[in-house]
């Protein structure tokens, strides 16, 4: 009887030992998505990427990639599968997302969003379900502002801007 215990005890203690060297190996990331930790800064209108990276580089050609926004509902922004882009996102992203189809094979799992809106502001998630790894890429839209401000600025500078425009020609037309 004693050996069959035994036996069973070191059974017990190599499944552990096994259980705990797997968890070893995942908390160690073997693959994880990589994101930016700063925001992506975006102006109303133009195309932008939201990057994200399968660690170590990866072929992902084949992999579903779901983008989500957490905050809404639905809250699909992109879903592919075996390269193929599903339907059923959220509407106001219909039309505008893209994957870099040539990128997927290097593990560049990176999202174009074209023509980019003040409503597109907020977290991304790109997640893999079949290895179920994730990032959060933030997106911060301010464009307006910044353009609003240009155009203050060059108006308050108009007249340095005449005489240095004049000065220019001057210069040009006296060689
Ligand atoms: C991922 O793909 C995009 C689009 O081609 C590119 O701009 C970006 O630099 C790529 N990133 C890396 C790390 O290769």
């Amino acid at each position: 009887m004693l050996p069959v215990t035994l036996s069973g005890s070191l059974n017990f203690q190599f499944g552990a030992f096994t259980v705990l060297v797997a968890l070893i190996h995942s908390c160690r990331g073997q693959h994880h998505v990589s994101c930016p930790s700063e925001a992506i800064v975006a102006t109303v209108g133009e195309d932008i990427i939201l990057p994200a990276y399968l660690e170590p580089a990866t072929n992902a050609l084949r992999k579903t990639i779901e983008w989500t926004r957490p905050d809404l509902s639905p809250r699909y922004v992109h879903v592919q599968r075996q390269g193929v882009k599903l339907t059923g996102n959220h509407p106001s992203y219909e039309g505008r997302t893209s994957a870099f189809s040539d990128e997927l094979k290097l593990g560049n799992i990176s999202l174009k969003l074209s023509r980019v809106r003040i409503s597109d502001e907020g977290p991304y998630r790109c997640f893999l379900p079949e290895m179920r790894i994730s990032c959060i890429v933030q997106l911060v839209v301010g464009g307006k502002k910044l353009i609003l401000t240009f155009i203050c600025k060059e108006n308050h500078k108009a007249n340095n801007l005449i005489s240095l425009l004049l000065e220019n020609v001057q210069v040009v037309t006296s060689r």
